[in-house]
């Protein structure tokens, strides 16, 4: 897939709030994701200049294609982050259309542009302007997918130069199985490259999405937690590390970041993942909790 001049093989990373920290992205990237995504940030807290907003942008040399995922309603705040310079080391800027969460929707950001898509057109075109290459990430829908086809359109013609789509409205939440059907007819509506997401784990599951809607790619969630090494499996490549390397680089990357508390909190949440299914692991995981330390956490990680 070519995004606008950016060449783009294998899966890719899909922003999760919480999990797509720098170290989760290196890891995945060297696992063979063919792009990457920060969680989410705040425009208007870019542009006020919020240390916490800048450290979710931090990024190493070992991700490939790097994508900073914005959310806002207003066109103004979107611009003026798309101009703020630490964009530069992004080859995307993907705006969030599809935050389910309240918080969010209430205040017309997230999945509410979804029911508002004159503006999230201004949105799209006030990014455009400032020359960077502009994706979207949306669900089908907000209440159905009936229009999910023509949103993806007026996105394009907004000058979003590739969308994702997940397979849910925003009334569904994370329940029900992901629907194709309605990225299938994105698909069909748009010249743009099209990304289904959406429920993918594994290579048959890529190779199914791909098939089904004649997307030009996939994007991986929960399927890559504790488990980026299905990134290698999709690309058909050997894992370049095994599991206890992984979670070495990733705490290695966040200490650059973060202090060594606020570091060892964010990986519990990851070694839950890693330990999910394997036998002893809820032992595992366990002891994972009640680490204080990285070394402690390095001791753990010998055994999953
Ligand atoms: C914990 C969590 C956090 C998420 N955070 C974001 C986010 O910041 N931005 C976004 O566009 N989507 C976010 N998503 C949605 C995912 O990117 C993805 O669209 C969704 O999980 C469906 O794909 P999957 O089945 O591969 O996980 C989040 C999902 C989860 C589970």
């Amino acid at each position: 897939m070519n995004i606008s001049g950016v060449e783009i093989r294998g899966a890719l990373l899909a922003p999760m709030a919480g999990y797509t920290d720098a170290g989760f992205r290196a890891v995945c990237s060297l696992f063979g994701a063919g792009a990457v995504c920060t969680e989410m940030v705040s425009a208007k807290g870019l542009v006020y200049d919020s240390e916490k907003t800048k450290d979710l942008l931090f990024t190493t040399p070992y991700e490939r294609a790097s994508c900073a995922q914005i959310f806002g309603n207003d066109p103004y705040f979107i611009k003026a982050a798309c101009e703020d310079e630490i964009m530069d080391k992004f080859a995307l800027i993907d705006i969030n259309m599809g935050c389910p969460v309240p918080k969010i929707v209430k205040n017309g950001e997230g999945s509410a542009l979804l029911e508002n898509p004159s503006l999230a057109q201004e949105v799209v075109k006030a990014a455009v302007s400032t020359g960077r290459r502009i994706t979207v990430k949306c669900r089908t829908g907000f209440y159905s997918s009936d229009n999910c086809a023509d949103f993806v359109k007026r996105m394009q013609d907004a000058g979003a130069v590739a969308i994702t789509v997940h397979g849910r409205t925003r009334e569904q939440y994370y329940m029900g199985k992901a629907d194709y059907a309605p990225i299938k007819e994105a698909v069909e509506k748009v010249s743009i490259p099209v990304i289904a997401n959406g429920d993918i784990k594994d290579k048959k599951g890529a190779e199914h999405a791909l098939e089904y809607t004649g997307a030009s790619a996939v994007a991986i969630g929960r399927g890559a937690l504790g488990n980026p090494g299905v990134f290698a499996q999709i690309a058909g490549v050997d894992e370049v590390m095994n599991k206890q390397e992984a979670i070495g680089l990733h705490m290695r990357v966040l200490l650059e970041i973060y202090p060594e508390k606020k570091v060892v909190n964010d990986m519990k949440k990851h070694f839950a993942f890693y330990t999910k299914g394997m036998r002893g692991g809820k032992e595992l995981k366990l002891k994972a909790f009640a680490a204080t330390s990285v070394k402690d956490l390095e001791e753990i990680a010998k055994y999953i």
